[in-house]
């Protein structure tokens, strides 16, 4: 823009009616507001707001992208973490996927089948971030907002004076009453307005191949078709352990029906609500460590996830071995993961062939994965120090296996289970997912 332009375009903007309510004439309704609620609309304008950050700059949509599945990386130059709103801070883990997140139920321990035994016993399950760190979206909002590597605002009242002094203010207002800018509780008004915008349809479109084939629209190629077979084979990936439906709506809703009562020789759901591919339950992968991660050269630092939860002693039961947790990340969703890389809370993966390759050849090679010492040993699990690398599940298919064994899977069924994964990527995505690969 020329130095004219630029005047001529600041006397426009001078000139312009002062903003009011949701038709603001400053800033008309987008193509994609009009069939929004008021309360969604407002969501959407905090959740792309760029004078939030501190410097400005930077908005929650920096990071969740809507064009790439409401995931990104602020255009980062290490891409595995985000970048923040000030040059050269960096966040420590990846940037997940907000597409289904408001289907993750709420934080808490509760009884679930084991994995490997099937008897009941008490597990951490639901929250928002890899740790669950909080309990529902409306409680995740203040997380972003005020973490110095992310949009770094000194508090709360901060945020709500920027909005009160921004062009939707009146928005809220009509969405609030008058006076919400000075009820004491106008931060999680705001705060839940986000949320109720990131459980609007656009978050949740069951519209992949995967949907359709399920509602029969479509059919899977043989070799999708395949993955699948292999993904949900409990002696091959037997990824629908802890990637299957999740049964989301139960814990909104009462007491949940516990996998163990359902009938294992049901037939499988067609129901797409039925797949959100994951239980919302916490495991150890073992992921190697990420040396892209500054805050990594330190050999001393480790992101031991669910056992530093803020406040996971008050919530757990007592005597809960909390120690057990250090390593363990929430169960992602893989819905629209072809979409969603890097890989695993650290990003250690750049392409989705080496996640699922890593499962199966983590125990057979794991020199593939892993660095070796001085002594030339294959430092396994070097992301964990020594004393929590036992917490590592290595009892369940796949990862039950021992070097000298075969994997349980070959790499025609990897090449097959990422096939069926790619299927599973919502339509508006489908570009940008096949462009990263
Ligand atoms: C600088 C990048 C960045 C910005 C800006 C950002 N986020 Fe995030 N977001 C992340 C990262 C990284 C995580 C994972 C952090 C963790 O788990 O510890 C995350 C996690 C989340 C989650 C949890 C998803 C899950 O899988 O549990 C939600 C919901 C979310 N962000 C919403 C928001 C909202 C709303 C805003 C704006 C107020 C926002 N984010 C701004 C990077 C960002
Ligand atoms: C015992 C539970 C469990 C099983 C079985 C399991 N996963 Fe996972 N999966 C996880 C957890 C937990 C993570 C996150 C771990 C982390 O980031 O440290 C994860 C992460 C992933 C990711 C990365 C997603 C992202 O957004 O970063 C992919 C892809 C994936 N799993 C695919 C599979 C496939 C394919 C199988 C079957 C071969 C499988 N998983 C079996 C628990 C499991």
């Amino acid at each position: 823009m020329t130095t004219k332009s630029l005047w001529l375009a600041l006397a426009i903007a001078a000139a312009a009616p002062a903003p009011a309510l949701a038709a603001d004439p400053a800033k008309p309704l987008a193509a994609d507001e009009y069939r929004l609620l008021p309360g969604a609309l407002l969501g959407k304008r905090l959740f792309e707001d760029t004078t939030l950050s501190e410097p400005g700059g930077l908005s929650c949509a920096s990071c969740h992208d809507p064009a790439t599945a409401f995931r990104g990386n602020n255009h980062s130059t290490i891409p595995a973490v985000a970048a923040g709103s000030r040059p050269g801070v960096f966040g420590d883990r990846k940037v997940p996927s907000l597409m289904y997140m408001s289907y993750s139920p709420p934080f808490a321990f509760l009884p679930w089948p084991n994995d490997v035994t099937g008897e009941m016993e008490i597990t951490p399950r639901g929250g928002q971030f890899w740790d669950g760190r909080a309990l529902v979206l409306d409680d995740q909002v203040q997380g972003p907002l005020l973490n110095p590597r992310e949009m770094n605002n000194p508090t709360k009242q901060a945020v709500v004076e920027k909005v009160r002094a921004g062009a939707y203010a009146n928005l809220a207002r009509d969405v609030f009453g008058e006076d919400v800018f000075d009820a004491p509780d106008v931060f999680d008004k705001l705060a839940s307005a986000i949320a109720s915008y990131e459980a609007t349809p656009r978050f949740k479109l069951f519209s992949s191949r995967f949907d359709d084939w399920l509602e029969g629209r479509t059919i899977l190629s043989d070799q999708e078709y395949r993955g699948f077979q292999a993904f949900i084979d409990k002696s091959k990936g037997n990824c629908l352990s802890c990637h299957d439906g999740g049964n989301p709506n139960e814990a909104y809703e009462g007491a949940p029906a516990p996998p163990a009562t359902r009938d294992p020789n049901a037939p499988l759901s067609r129901n797409p609500k039925d797949w959100f591919f994951t239980d919302f339950t916490y495991d150890v992968l073992g992921a190697p460590r990420n040396m892209a991660i500054a805050d990594n050269a330190d050999p001393a630092r480790f992101d031991l996830g669910l056992c530093k939860r803020p406040g996971i002693k008050d919530v757990a039961p007592e005597n809960f071995d909390i120690d057990s947790l250090c390593g363990a990340f929430k169960t992602p969703g893989l819905r629209n993961v072809a979409a969603s890389g890097p890989y695993l809370h650290n990003g250690v993966f750049a392409s989705l062939r080496d996640v699922v390759a890593f499962y199966f050849t983590r125990d057979t090679n794991p020199e593939r994965w892993y660095p070796k010492g001085a002594d030339g040993a294959v430092l396994k699990f070097d992301d964990l120090p020594a004393r929590y690398r036992d917490n590592v599940n290595t009892k369940q298919v796949p990862y039950d296996r021992h070097p000298g064994e075969a994997p349980r899977a070959d790499d025609a069924d990897i090449d097959d289970i990422v096939a069926f994964l790619k299927t599973l990527t919502d339509a508006p995505f489908v570009e940008a997912a096949a462009g990263r690969h």
